[in-house]
């Protein structure tokens, strides 16, 4: 037994003192973190794998502010693939799959398509998808005689320029400017179309240069896996619907199976980027490396609804863990995400302070707009449910999902290590996002830090007694 017991640290426990700081403003600040791999942030903010926290609406909103949202795993598998695959079609600069028609079809039928998608033009193609031309709104709007072959009215394909599938953002947008175009087929050396680049989406894609973005400039999106029964066919499957993270999520990470599962999902996916969790000491972040993961989730018992803690009398206070856990990861090279236990922005910065690349949240985003579920009033206020994940709700959810029949002396059997509740409607993510983000910017230029890793180095914490934590906590009631 451990008869000498060190002391472990909430956030509640301590402030970043100010520092001397050149920070003119706030908005001078850098925002952008690296949580795994090539998995660049735009801002430090990542929703939880929860049923009440992100679905696809949850997933595009925070991507869109520059975060990163992961889709639950408590569905099927066809319905978190279709979440994943909502995301990635939101927001694109790339088609991958352009309308397209041959050159046979007469215009009356290119109109029919035109009209039915809603895109001002076509690209005609032969049997073999290769490019043969492009018929657009202009060429047909004058044609009187609905029989005409497109062949007739299409701009040919050696009037026509094209790029490479791999042009970048920036090229793409040069081509479109010098040529004067409103589209650009993207074929490969053998002119068959492998997409298409048009101005309107490009300039759209520009003016959310806030979002998180894949190469193709859709939004980033995460999904969770666990360790049991289909959880490989599951990451395959998200995998090939081109999810951007895996996030494989236990409640104990630290554990044979989990970095079984790591090791199985690793080499079945070499490339994917496979983010494990949850732990709170150096060994677990060094072992589930080991095992092969890409980023390691920190945090076991913080999060609102979570009550490990005082039912297994097991967890570990959360700024501690964060802290140990990335004298590990510094050492590595590896990125950890401090998971749960956040209430308020200036939580957020601490923890960045302490190491984390980035938050995961969930009780902050449970009651937006964007979250699963439905409203609920109560005494003319709204809420919205939000419950753990290891909730007797949850748990039950998720044996009805696998089939399973429980009848009621089952259900007495099951020990829940978290709760179901509600959470007050706070508006939408964009609003929540701004308010957290704003108060984080504002801590790094207490700590005379521009960017996280100037904060990592330049923090200092000073702990709290029962006195300055009731100066720092106490305040008024808001009216
Ligand atoms: P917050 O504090 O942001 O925390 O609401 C979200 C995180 O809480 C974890 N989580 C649980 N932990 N029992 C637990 O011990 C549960 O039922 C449970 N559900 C969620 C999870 O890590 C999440 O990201």
């Amino acid at each position: 037994m451990n008869q000498d017991i060190p002391f472990g640290l909430s956030y509640s426990d301590v402030l970043l003192v100010p520092r001397r700081s050149r920070i003119e403003s706030r908005n001078s600040v850098n925002t952008a973190t690296h949580i795994a791999k090539d998995i660049e942030l735009n801002m430090p903010i990542i929703t939880a794998n929860m049923d009440t926290v992100t679905e696809s609406a949850m997933a595009i909103a925070i991507a869109r502010e520059g975060g990163l949202g992961i889709i639950h795993r408590f569905m099927e598998i066809e319905r978190e693939v279709a979440e994943v695959q909502k995301v990635k079609r939101s927001e694109a600069y790339v088609i991958d799959k352009p309308y397209s028609i041959s050159k046979d079809s007469n215009i009356d039928e290119a109109k029919e398509i035109m009209s039915k998608s809603g895109v001002s033009g076509l690209l005609v193609v032969d049997r073999l998808n290769r490019l043969l031309g492009i018929l657009s709104d202009r060429d047909v709007r004058f044609v009187t005689d609905g029989k005409m072959l497109v062949e007739e009215a299409m701009t040919p394909r050696k009037k026509l320029v094209v790029a490479d599938p791999k042009i970048t953002l920036g090229a793409a947008l040069k081509s479109l400017d010098k040529n004067r175009l409103e589209k650009l087929p993207l074929v490969d050396k053998r002119n068959i179309v492998r997409g298409l680049i048009t101005s309107k989406d490009i300039y759209r894609n520009i003016k959310s240069e806030r979002s998180a973005k894949d190469r193709k400039g859709r939004l980033l999106v995460g999904a969770a896996i666990g360790i049991k029964g289909d959880y490989i066919e599951r990451a395959k499957s998200l995998a090939k619907a081109e999810v951007d993270v895996l996030v494989l999520d236990v409640a104990h990470g630290h554990t044979e199976s989990v970095m079984n599962a790591i090791k199985k999902v690793k080499k079945e996916l070499t490339d994917t980027v496979l983010i494990a969790g949850n732990v709170a000491t150096p060994e677990g972040v060094e072992d589930l490396f080991s095992a092969g993961a890409d980023g390691i989730k920190v945090g076991i018992g913080p999060g609102a609804a979570c009550t490990t803690r005082r039912v297994t009398g097991a967890g570990m206070p959360q700024l501690t863990a964060v802290m140990e856990c990335y004298s590990a990861s510094k050492k590595l090279g590896i990125s950890i995400i401090a998971d749960g236990g956040i209430k308020d922005s200036g939580d957020i910065t601490k923890s960045l302070a302490a190491g984390a690349a980035a938050v995961m949240i969930g009780s902050l985003f449970a009651g937006t707009d964007e979250s699963p579920g439905f409203f609920i009033r109560r005494d003319g206020a709204k809420f919205k449910a939000y419950r753990g994940m290891a909730s007797l709700g949850a748990n039950i959810s998720k044996k009805k999902l696998d089939n399973i029949h429980i009848d009621p002396d089952e259900a007495s059997q099951i020990v829940p290590e978290g709760v179901e509740s509600v959470v007050p409607y706070r508006g939408n993510v964009k609003e929540v996002v701004e308010q957290l983000l704003g108060g984080v910017k504002s801590g790094m230029s207490y700590c005379g830090a521009a960017s996280f890793d100037e904060l990592k180095k330049n923090a200092r914490f000073i702990r709290l007694t029962q006195n300055a934590a009731k100066e720092s906590y106490e305040k008024l009631r808001e009216y």
